[in-house]
């Protein structure tokens, strides 16, 4: 009997130990103080001992009783301590929980100045669907039904209609389909191609787009808001040329690099922007007519354009959503 006391009372020392929750708490109750417990059926066996031998027992049985009865009591007490206070406790040792404050994510702060500073020369911002038809991402944009651009390898099919824009110049046709000319607005948003990843380059990522239509526009203007919004972005000094190139939406047609040496490497070009004059073609595609209007358009990758303004070498950096990238800007 003795030998079955001590069992009890170790097997429940440890068993109160662990406990986790109150739904613990009742199994052990059930196991050692219920009325089919294992402290139950000791007394039911006390029962049946001899008149000599109960008064070994008896004392030492009670003892295990309220022991055990009262460390439950202890332990159930503090789970059911009540939210208000009474009966719980703070532990006031315990290093306070600092409440972070979040910050626009550096595209949206570098999207906010391009923004600011192309607004601040009379262009209003226009939005269009990311997901969008083959007839506004390629064919009103002049791009012949055989041209490699539409090739899978970079362009995201959603379905052979439908395409997640592999650029935000099927903006512009939406903007002159929907508003007459003198138009000038940019353009933002997140593009799409289907290329090899890798630190230059993403599946996603922003431009901005430009779009000016007016009688007499020119080529020297297009240059020279360029020129501006360059300098106004990164300083007076900033290092870029202009490169002959093509588009089908475009006619001429340019390029343009900016210079810039990552940190510990060899200084290099980089591609930033498309630009030109809008093709007659695509006037005319939008009911435009180009005998009277003309128009200069240019595209801005916005990621590269962050790359050279706060020396970031790589472009996944943008989307891994590392706090501690983030929390520089
Ligand atoms: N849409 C072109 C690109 O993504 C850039 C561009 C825009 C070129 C507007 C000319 C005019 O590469």
């Amino acid at each position: 009997m003795l030998d079955k006391i001590n069992l009890i009372q170790s097997g429940f020392d440890q068993d109160i130990q662990n406990v986790k929750s109150l739904d613990d708490l009742e199994i052990i109750r059930i196991k050692y103080l219920g009325r089919k417990g294992n402290i139950a059926e000791l007394f039911e066996e006390f029962k049946t001992l001899s008149k000599d031998e109960k008064p070994k027992y008896g004392q030492t049985l009670n003892i295990l009783k309220n022991n055990c009865q009262s460390k439950f009591d202890e332990v159930i007490s503090k789970f059911e301590a009540p939210e208000n206070g009474a009966g719980s406790y703070a532990d006031l040792t315990i290093p306070p929980r600092v409440r972070e404050i979040g910050t626009s994510h550096i595209l949206t702060q570098t999207l906010n100045e391009m923004k600011s500073i192309f607004k601040g020369l009379g262009f209003s911002v226009y939005e269009g669907p990311e997901l969008e038809s083959d007839f506004y991402n390629f064919t009103a944009l002049n791009f012949p039904p055989d041209h490699p651009a539409r090739d899978m390898q970079d362009t995201f099919f959603v379905t052979p209609e439908f395409v997640l824009r592999t650029h935000t110049s099927p903006v512009q046709i939406r903007l002159m389909e929907n508003k007459k000319p003198p138009l000038r607005a940019i353009m933002p948003g997140k593009v799409y191609r289907n290329e090899a990843i890798s630190a230059k380059s993403y599946c996603l990522f922003h431009q901005v787009e430009g779009l000016y239509v007016d009688t007499d526009v020119t080529f020297a203007e297009l240059k020279g808001i360029l020129v501006y919004f360059l300098k106004q972005f990164f300083g007076a000094d900033i290092k870029f040329r202009f490169r002959p190139s093509f588009f089908p939406f475009t006619e001429p047609s340019m390029e343009v690099d900016i210079w810039w040496t990552p940190e510990g490497k060899q200084g290099r070009w980089m591609e930033i922007l498309g630009c030109g004059m809008v093709d007659p073609n695509v006037l005319k595609n939008v009911n435009i007519d180009p005998e009277i209007y003309t128009g200069y358009a240019f595209g801005m990758g916005v990621e590269r354009i962050a790359m050279r303004k706060y020396g970031i070498d790589d472009i996944r950096v943008f989307f891994d959503n590392d706090k501690r990238f983030l929390k520089q800007f």
